[in-house]
């Protein structure tokens, strides 16, 4: 049993053969899963479209030019649907620069602030912005979430576990240069981590530059048992537990 706790199954490269996805990713084992919102339209496709997923809404760093107040409320209620369990992916990433990094920072605290609001947690996207992500983030002590596709060092890991966050891995983790992720895996408590997709993005090896799909899930499974030394279902059954109990899915009966 898998939990795939980042997913975008809505884009439009799932749409010819989205049946026979949820086919393979239910023989392999993949029973729960976040679909993850981009902005406004991609937000309202994870709860309009599949009912049986569990969403997060928000504006990733690429959209942040779009958050405003109006946007915010939009957000908001799109939180009374019982499937929305996080607000995401929000965040910052410096990597291409296209919105200004002010613009960025502004919608992450706007989203943070919604986050703390609502009491639930959030799922960000950090990419070259470590120091201000952390500095951001310590804005809103009561907010707890997972960094996913993790790309920092140990040394912000062990930060993160110390303020009760969780720590997301993709296929990057398989690949054969991932000499920082691994190091972070082999460190990080069972207890926090956490398997996904990104898909369809991070196809894991032997699949690397394909389109990535929940089929691929159990290789980071496997990939994290063999750098920590256990068992691929040890993996398989903690992070599923841990996406339940970040996710609160415990109320909702799973
Ligand atoms: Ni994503």
């Amino acid at each position: 049993m898998y939990f795939d706790s980042h997913a975008h199954l809505d884009d439009a490269r799932f749409q010819p053969d989205f049946d026979d996805i949820l086919a393979r990713m239910r023989e392999n084992g993949v029973t729960g899963m976040m679909n993850i919102g981009c902005d406004l339209p991609s937000s309202e496709r994870s709860i309009e479209r599949y009912d049986w997923i569990w969403a997060a809404v928000g504006s990733h760093p690429d959209d942040a030019d779009h958050v405003d107040e109006a946007r915010i409320a939009r957000y908001r209620a799109l939180c009374q649907n019982p499937r929305v369990r996080a607000i995401g992916e929000i965040g910052l990433d410096y990597h291409y620069e296209d919105i200004p990094r002010e613009i960025q920072k502004t919608a992450f605290r706007m989203q943070l602030a919604l986050a703390r609001e609502l009491s639930m947690p959030v799922v960000v996207h950090e990419r070259e912005a470590h120091e201000d992500g952390m500095r951001i983030i310590d804005e809103f002590p009561e907010v707890k979430g997972v960094f996913h596709c993790y790309s920092g060092s140990l040394e912000m890991a062990k930060e993160l576990v110390k303020r009760g966050w969780y720590i997301g891995f993709t296929g990057v983790i398989t690949f054969k240069n991932a000499r920082k992720a691994v190091e972070v895996a082999e460190w990080l408590p069972l207890s926090r981590t956490l398997i996904e997709t990104d898909c369809p993005y991070m196809a894991p090896e032997p699949f690397r530059g394909r389109r990535c799909d929940q089929s691929m899930v159990p290789q980071m499974a496997k990939k994290i048992a063999e750098i920590k030394g256990l068992a691929p279902e040890a993996v398989a059954q903690a992070t599923f537990r841990n996406a339940v109990t970040l996710f609160r899915l415990d109320a909702a009966g799973v």
